[in-house]
């Protein structure tokens, strides 16, 4: 038998592509984690809907914040805006921006993928990795490697190997950092976001799963 995979037609209706492809980018990177679904809101108390911005901010101003991000929380409970500038391509934050000024439109199939139980934790923490966008800073598998020039490492650590599994060598020290982060510097230093109040106790204990399935050596 052959398997065909789906193919969603973007419609008649449809939006530029850039648009589009902001879209694709807001779920990519996880704004929709943060911020809700075409930036409904709702997530968090500390994070601001998207969709009643409309024309407020302009295109220099939006490109700022996603680069640079809005400051550092020194509180570890509360999330911050991340610094994207070094993760997000330019032609991408141009997207995002179109995206966010047209008013964050309904764009056929950019969706997060489907959160998966009842397969084991670690299946379901692999999703969330996707969903949550921890590979666009720590790379596939965990391998880590994305080039953070400013920070003393000058890359975004990875999740895996052994020089990892000894530092943070019980569930609860990996479970404090997702939900705290680390505050290493301002902008342009990429830092850790803070995740405690975004992501639930659950699905924090599925991506430790997950982690603890790569490589140690
Ligand atoms: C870890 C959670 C988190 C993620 C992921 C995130 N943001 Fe934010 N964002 C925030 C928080 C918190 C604020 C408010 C910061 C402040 O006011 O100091 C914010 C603020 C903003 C603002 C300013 C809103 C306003 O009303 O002025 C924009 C625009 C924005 N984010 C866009 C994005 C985009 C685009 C992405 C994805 C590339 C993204 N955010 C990903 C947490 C997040
Ligand atoms: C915007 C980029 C970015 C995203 C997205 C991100 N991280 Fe991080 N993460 C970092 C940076 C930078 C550090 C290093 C912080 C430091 O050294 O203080 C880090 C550190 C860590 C560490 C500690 C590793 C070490 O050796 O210090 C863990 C564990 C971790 N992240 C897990 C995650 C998980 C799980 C997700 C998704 C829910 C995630 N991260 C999303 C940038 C990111």
């Amino acid at each position: 038998m052959t398997v065909v995979g789906t193919v969603l037609n973007g419609g008649a209706t449809s939006v530029s592509p850039s648009v589009a492809a902001g879209a694709h980018d807001f779920t990519q990177f996880a704004c929709a984690q943060c911020h809700g679904e075409r930036g409904r809101g709702g997530v968090s108390a500390d994070v601001p809907a998207l969709n009643q911005l409309g024309k407020q901010l302009t295109v220099a101003q939006l490109k700022q914040i996603i680069d640079h991000g809005l400051g550092e929380s020194a509180n570890p409970k509360k999330p911050y805006m991340p610094v994207w500038g070094q993760v997000i391509s330019a032609h991408q934050v141009a997207d995002l921006v179109a995206y966010v000024r047209a008013g964050l439109p309904s764009v056929p199939g950019a969706t997060p993928p489907p959160v998966i139980t009842g397969q084991g934790a670690a299946v379901e923490g692999a999703l969330l990795y996707q969903r949550y966008g921890c590979v666009n800073c720590h790379g596939p598998n965990g391998l880590g490697g994305v080039p953070n020039p400013q920070s003393p490492d000058k890359a975004i650590p990875a999740l895996s190997g052994a020089a990892f599994f000894q530092q943070f060598n019980t569930d609860q020290k990996i479970i404090a950092m997702i939900r705290s982060g680390s505050v290493i510097g301002q902008a342009p230093i990429v830092s850790m976001p803070h995740w405690g109040g975004i992501i639930p106790d659950d699905q924090l204990r599925a991506l430790v799963a997950y982690i603890k399935t790569l490589k140690t050596g």
